[in-house]
């Protein structure tokens, strides 16, 4: 039996989650539970909304499966961790938001973000089977804003060659075991020389050392504008922080939207996954977000787990769903709830 923290999260995390939660222990994988509460709510009944006793969940479990977080647009919000630095100096550590301090904490530095159809879920085009590997701890989210002057603010974009080669041997080697072929890494090199420049340089010397990938290069504006014409034509995507970052939820419209993107943020020793959307505020606590998002991401950590029967039952169970049409949610098409679309597969998977 395996024990996952869950954090539950804001917003829609609450619903979402208790739909993943409630389709992994239908589909008989041996996982428990461990609950560990982060975010805005949590943040202002404590102080920080990312409390130690998440990291210490996560520590002791090494994965969890999390809702999205709130981070409030455009405002001071204060996310830290105390620790004790070299010599056992206490320092604190501060991020600009929940999920990225777990993600630099735990070094979780591949993002893994795959895109495809799924029967009845909308979304312009056919044939669509892409996965986005993202690098996950560097580029402007370093978190390294500052004011000049009044008027004038800055930030830091930091790109570092073993930052480049670790999330380019991850996409290589994922890309083996899946029998992925080609690579297209995204890039502003033209312009950003120095940090762009050493990202697609670094990507494609380690990818290189794997003969058998095809390794394709575009700038990222040209990349976009060939994603929404002929997004079919492309395989895998490896993409610095922001533009991969922009380019999932590009990449979750092709296919009919944020409510079916799942990801996983992987590190050498933790994991933790989670739905590219986020926290969807316009829709909280109405009973209407999809819940497929953390479902499949749920999916992707019962792989990740070994548990690859569960994983597979649950694909089903979630196809057969969304083959008959009527119990999902209205952004498929249907008029069902989160929870009566949960409770569908729940029943399917019990008829398996
Ligand atoms: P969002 O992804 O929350 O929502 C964008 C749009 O997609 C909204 O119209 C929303 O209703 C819709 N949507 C999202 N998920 C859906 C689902 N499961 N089913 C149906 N519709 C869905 O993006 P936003 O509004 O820009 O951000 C809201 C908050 O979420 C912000 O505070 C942001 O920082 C946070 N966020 C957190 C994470 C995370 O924790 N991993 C990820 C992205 C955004
Ligand atoms: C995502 C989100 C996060 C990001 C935010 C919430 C920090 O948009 O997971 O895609 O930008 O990475
Ligand atoms: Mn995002």
């Amino acid at each position: 039996m395996r024990t996952i923290t869950l954090i539950p999260g804001d917003g829609i995390g609450p619903e979402v989650t208790a739909a993943a939660r409630a389709v992994v222990d239908a589909s008989g994988a041996a996982v428990a539970w461990e609950e560990a509460p982060a975010g805005l709510k949590v943040g202002e009944a404590l102080g920080n909304p990312l409390p130690e006793s998440v990291f210490q969940s996560l520590e002791r479990n090494r994965v969890a499966l999390k809702g999205p977080t709130q981070t409030p647009f455009g405002e001071p919000y204060r996310v830290w961790r105390d620790v004790l630095g070299p010599g056992g100096t206490p320092e604190t550590r501060t991020y600009p938001g929940v999920t990225i301090a777990l993600r630099r904490e735990f070094e979780l530095f591949a993002n893994v973000r795959p895109v495809k159809n799924y029967p009845n879920a909308g979304g312009r085009y056919q044939g669509v089977d892409i996965v986005l590997f993202r690098e996950n701890t560097e580029d402007l989210y370093v978190g390294l804003e500052r004011m000049v002057d009044p008027d004038t603010a800055e930030a830091v974009k930091r790109i570092t060659r073993a930052g480049c080669e670790r999330i380019a041997r991850f996409a290589a080697d994922y890309m083996q075991r899946t029998n992925r072929k080609r690579v297209t890494i995204g890039h502003k090199s033209n312009v950003l020389k120095l940090t762009d420049g050493m990202f697609l340089k670094v990507c494609q010397e380690t990818l290189a050392a794997s003969p058998a990938l095809e390794i394709d290069s575009r700038v990222i504006d040209a990349l976009c504008m060939e994603l929404v014409v002929k997004p079919e034509t492309f395989d895998c995507l490896l993409l610095p922080n922001l533009y991969g970052d922009i380019v999932s939820d590009l990449a979750a419209g092709l296919v009919g939207g944020l409510g079916i993107a799942p990801g996983a943020n992987i590190g050498a020793g933790h994991a933790m996954f989670e739905a590219v959307h986020g926290s969807a505020p316009d829709i909280a606590g109405r009973d209407i977000a999809n819940p497929m998002s953390m479902i499949l991401s749920a999916v992707m950590m019962l792989r990740y787990l070994g548990e690859s029967a569960g994983a597979e039952r649950i694909e089903q169970a979630l196809a057969a769903v969304l083959a008959e049409g009527k119990a999902v949610t209205r952004d498929l098409g249907g008029d069902a709830g989160t929870r009566a679309m949960t409770a569908a597969i729940v029943e399917e998977l019990k008829r398996r």
